[in-house]
C-alpha cells in the first residue's frame, strides 16, 4: 500500500482557498507525503504553474513521482529537508514563490506502513527517522544522558513524568539495551503512578513519542528556518499556509507569523517606538483554522490540525 492510498489531505478544500493560487502561479509544497495536497495545489496553477514537492522521506518522493505522472511537466520533485527552501529553489533558479504550504507530522503511510517506529501501537524497532540519516530514537533512549531526557521530554512532550520516565529508562538500559517501540512503551506505562493512568488524555507514550520524535528530526528548528527563509522568498501577495499538529508547533507558527506583522513590543508609556518592528505581512487567520466536524469524523487523524496563514506585504 502506497502513501497515497492511506493519507487522505487535511483541510484540503481550506488550503487551496486560503493559498488564493492563480493560474501560471509557482508554489513550494514543501511536506509532499502522499501528494493529497499537491495534486489539488497543480490543478489551481495549471497549465502554465510550476509546484516544487519536497520531503525527506523518499518514499513519499517515489509515490508522488508515479501519482503525479501526468502532470510532470508542472512539477519538481526534491528529496530534501523543507528547512532548505532557499538553497532548493536557488538550485532551480527559481527566485520567488506565489505560495508555501507545510502541512507539518506525520502521513498515515509513516506511522501505518514505513516500519520506522513512529506508532506506540505496533511493536517495531525505534528509529523516526523521516530520512535515512541521522540520530534514531535508538540513539536518544540509550545514549542520551537522564539529565537530558528528561528536559526533550518535558520539553518538546511537555510531560508531567518526565523525571520519573527518563529514570526508568536510565535503570533499564543498565541491563539491556532498549531495541523496540514495544519494550519503550513498556517502560513509560511503569513509570507513570497507577492512580494517573486512566487520568492521561490519550496513550500513556504520546508525549515521550512526540518529544522523542521532535529531537530526532530537530523539527522545531526545521520549522523555524522553514518560515523564517520562506518568507524571504514568498513574493509580495504570496501566501504562507502551516498546519501543524501539537501545541509546540502551532505555538512556534503563531509567533513567527506576528513577528512578520511588526507588532510593536514597546511599552505603551514610551513616546517613541524603540523596538523598530515593521509591519511585513499580515495574519489572514486571526485564530487558527480547525477542521470541520465532518472532516473529522471521516478522517479522525486531522483532529489536531490548527492551520494559520500569512500573506507577505
Ligand atoms: C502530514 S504529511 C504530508 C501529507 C501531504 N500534505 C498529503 O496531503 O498527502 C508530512 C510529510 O512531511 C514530511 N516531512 C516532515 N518533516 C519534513 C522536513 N523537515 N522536510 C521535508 N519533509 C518533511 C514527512 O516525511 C511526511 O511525508
Amino acid at each position: 500500500m502506497s502513501q497515497d492510498e492511506i493519507h487522505k489531505p487535511v483541510l484540503l478544500k481550506e488550503v487551496l482557498y486560503y493559498l488564493n493560487l492563480k493560474k501560471g502561479d509557482t508554489v513550494f509544497d514543501g511536506t509532499l507525503g502522499g501528494a493529497g495536497h499537491t495534486v489539488e495545489i497543480i490543478k489551481a496553477v495549471a497549465p502554465t504553474g510550476r509546484v516544487i514537492g519536497v520531503d525527506l522521506h523518499s518514499q513519499a518522493i517515489s509515490t508522488a513521482a508515479s501519482k503525479l505522472k501526468e502532470f510532470s511537466s508542472m512539477v519538481t520533485l526534491v528529496n530534501d529537508n523543507f528547512a532548505n527552501i532557499k538553497e532548493i529553489l536557488r538550485r532551480l533558479n527559481i527566485k520567488s514563490v506565489n505560495g508555501i504550504l507545510l502541512d507539518l507530522g506525520l502521513s498515515s503511510y509513516l506511522i501505518e506502513k514505513s516500519g520506522k517506529g513512529f506508532s506506540y501501537i505496533r511493536d517495531e524497532k525505534l528509529d523516526m527517522r523521516f530520512s535515512n540519516s541521522g540520530i534514531k530514537a535508538y540513539d536518544v533512549v540509550n545514549e542520551y544522558s537522564q539529565e537530558s531526557l528528561e528536559e526533550i521530554f518535558f520539553k518538546y512532550g511537555e510531560e508531567k513524568w518526565a523525571g520519573r520516565i527518563a529514570e526508568r529508562i536510565v535503570n533499564y538500559r543498565k541491563s539491556k539495551d532498549i531495541e523496540t517501540t514495544g519494550e519503550l512503551v513498556e517502560i513509560i506505562k511503569s513509570a507513570i503512578p497507577y492512580k494517573f493512568k486512566n487520568y492521561r488524555k490519550g496513550h500513556p507514550a504520546k508525549r515521550i513519542f512526540q518529544a522523542i520524535r521532535i529531537e530526532v528530526n530537530k523539527e522545531l528548528d526545521n520549522l523555524k528556518k522553514a518560515i523564517e527563509d520562506g518568507f524571504e522568498v514568498l513574493k509580495s501577495g504570496g501566501r504562507m499556509v502551516v498546519i501543524s499538529y501539537h501545541s509546540l508547533e502551532d505555538r512556534m507558527v503563531k509567533n513567527e507569523f506576528l513577528q512578520f506583522e511588526g507588532i510593536c513590543t514597546c511599552p505603551p508609556d514610551l513616546p517613541v517606538c524603540k523596538c523598530g518592528r515593521v509591519k511585513r505581512a499580515t495574519v489572514i487567520t486571526r485564530k487558527a483554522v480547525k477542521p470541520e466536524p465532518g472532516e473529522i469524523e471521516a478522517n479522525p487523524r486531522s483532529k489536531s490540525a490548527r492551520m494559520r496563514v500569512l500573506e507577505k506585504l
